[in-house]
């Protein structure tokens, strides 16, 4: 039985992406990426349910691209699942 939830998210980021958690990913509203990464792991799937949590990309969407890549890699299915 696998527990895939109980994983450390971080583990499904390049290592490139695993750099900088507590340095602000939406520079505009200030909201550090460790934040987005909570909300996507918690739920928000889509670039709009994590604005509406974080504020993140609520600025001039200059950011918005980062948290796709972040929900691209967060919400990939486990490669190692049947
Ligand atoms: S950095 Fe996030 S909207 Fe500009």
């Amino acid at each position: 039985m696998k527990n895939h939830q109980e994983d450390d998210p971080l583990k499904k980021l390049p290592p490139i992406l695993r750099k900088g958690l507590d340095r602000n990913l939406c520079v505009c509203n200030e909201v550090p990426k460790k934040d987005v990464i909570d909300a996507i792991v918690n739920g928000a799937t889509s670039v709009e349910a994590v604005r509406a949590q974080t504020y993140a990309s609520d600025g001039i969407g200059c950011c918005k691209q980062q948290v796709e890549r972040l929900i691209e890699c967060l919400c990939a299915p486990d490669a190692d699942e049947t």
